[in-house]
């Protein structure tokens, strides 16, 4: 089977990208390898995928839904879709709102224009987010809770590519997961996130900025997990007889909210150097406290994430040292 998986020289994509391959599908990987983040690296783990004889990438907007088109008639049809192309961050959509409405809003509907039009298509599985609870203190956070409240630009966005996608399903039968990823770290992982950054500047003697003075708690959710669960999703496509509209969404957490305190202490332990920390207040747009009720996830498809931080942050430091030679 030909998968499409959009976002492919980025972190999640990526990784989806290369355990497909790994077990036998091919791939079609579409990105616009844009600047929000070193392109050496976007270009590093293309490289990586370019191995593989069943890879193919075409660096594109999603956002151009005639590039789309020309990618389907070309490489297609493709009947399964993963969709995790997106302007990601929360901080950065303070800053640059519109690339936001271009990839999460204009990008989610070229993508479901594409899934309507392909004849006999199965299954579309697209990243959400745990920010679309936006500032919910009811935790562990359940799909079945509320999410029209969200409190950054990024988590309206993604709760908005939730209803564009149910109204899609409801209205052209179009079968589709949604996955609220939770702050996911590891090999591969991306440079804007705190894991990511506390390591670098840990290991460069720069000082660290822990926000809310620390008193933070994430769903730290390792990549290997998140890639299990997407396959699962995949691999179960909702068929239109059994639910209608045939849309579902999943919180793909660790289950876990761990202090943000605790996870620099067990990343300092690995790294064998203490970090300077900058106490700060939160940020506009950040929410305190993110915790994943997984039990829908682990009922429906079978979910249920393994690593711990004390596993998951070793293997991540791992491949940072190995990747920055240091
Ligand atoms: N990593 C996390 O912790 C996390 C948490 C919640 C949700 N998510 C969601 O998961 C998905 C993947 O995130 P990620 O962490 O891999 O981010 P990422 O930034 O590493 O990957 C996204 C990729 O999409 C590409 N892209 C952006 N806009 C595009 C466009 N218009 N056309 C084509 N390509 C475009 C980027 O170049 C990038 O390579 C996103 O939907 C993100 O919002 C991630």
């Amino acid at each position: 089977m030909t998968i499409l998986v959009t976002g492919a020289a980025g972190f999640i994509g990526y990784s989806v990208a290369f355990s497909l391959l790994e077990r036998g599908d091919r791939v079609v990987g579409v990105d616009n390898v844009n600047n929000y983040y070193e392109v050496q690296l976007k270009e590093a783990r293309l490289a990586r995928l370019n191995q593989h004889d069943d890879f193919r990438f075409v660096r594109a907007d999603v956002g151009d839904p005639s590039a789309m088109r020309d990618i389907a008639a070309e490489f297609g049809p493709f009947k399964r879709i993963v969709h995790l192309a997106a302007q990601a961050g929360v901080r950065y959509s303070l800053e640059n709102p519109m690339a936001y409405i271009e990839s999460n809003l204009v990008g989610h509907a070229c993508v479901l224009e594409l899934c309507r039009h392909t004849e006999g298509f199965e299954h579309l599985v697209y990243g959400s987010s745990s920010s679309v609870y936006g500032g919910n203190a009811n935790v562990p956070f359940s799909t079945e809770h509320r999410v029209d409240r969200p409190i950054s630009l990024y988590a309206a966005t993604k709760a908005a590519d939730e209803l564009m996608s149910h109204a899609y399903s409801h209205l052209y039968d179009v079968p589709q997961t949604g996955l609220r990823y939770f702050t996911v770290y590891g090999p591969w992982g991306r440079p804007d996130m705190a894991l990511f950054r506390f390591t670098d500047a840990i290991l460069n003697d720069r000082p660290i900025r822990v926000f809310n003075y620390g008193d933070m708690r994430r769903d730290f959710t390792y990549i290997d997990d998140v890639v299990d669960g997407t396959l699962r999703a995949l691999d179960r496509p909702l068929f239109r007889s059994n639910r209608h509209p045939p849309h579902r969404v999943f919180n793909l957490g660790n289950n876990r909210a761990e202090s943000l305190l605790d996870v620099i202490d067990v990343l300092e332990e690995t790294l064998g150097r203490k970090a300077e920390k900058r106490l700060e207040p939160i940020q506009p747009g950040d929410v305190p406290e993110t915790y994943a009720d997984i039990s829908a996830a682990a009922r429906e498809i079978g979910y249920a994430p393994k690593t711990t931080v004390k596993e998951g942050i070793p293997r991540f430091v791992d491949w940072f040292r190995e990747y920055h030679g240091c």
